[in-house]
């Protein structure tokens, strides 16, 4: 069962946010069903793994929207996105290191990280943007 889904809720009214927001949704239930199903740590490593480059990139996609826009709350943001940057990257250190497993605890975390961020931070830029033109 999904940990996650998409609810239009979520819509920041940028198409190509809401693309990859589907995407980031997507790999954290794939993650837990991993997770769940008990796969080998290679699996779970795997899709850590694109889950900590996918999170990067989109992170840099919102970063040069916000860069190129002036969007007035960037340092902020960009402050958040930074935190849960150094969260993530220390999880995989642990985790391929063998002193960090992925629980149930790990999952509820990126969670309710990625649902408080999109709905408080991530929508706020939403009408910013389309101001600008960005849809
Ligand atoms: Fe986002
Ligand atoms: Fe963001």
């Amino acid at each position: 069962m999904p940990i996650m889904s998409w609810s239009d809720s979520y819509s920041t009214g940028v198409a190509e946010v809401d693309r990859q927001h589907k995407k980031l949704i997507d790999l954290i239930n794939s993650l837990h069903d991993a997770m769940t199903k008990g796969q080998a740590k290679a699996v779970l490593g795997k899709i850590l793994g694109e889950l900590v480059s996918y999170c990067a990139s989109h992170f840099a996609m919102e970063e040069k929207l916000f860069d190129t826009h002036g969007y007035p709350e960037a340092a902020d943001h960009k402050d958040k996105h930074q935190k849960m940057t150094a969260k993530v990257l220390a999880l995989q250190s642990q985790f391929e290191q063998g002193k960090a497993t992925i629980t149930l605890d790990v999952m509820n975390f990126l969670q309710q990280w990625l649902d408080k961020h999109i709905l408080g931070t991530d929508k706020k830029y939403g009408p910013f943007l389309n101001s600008k033109g960005v849809f």
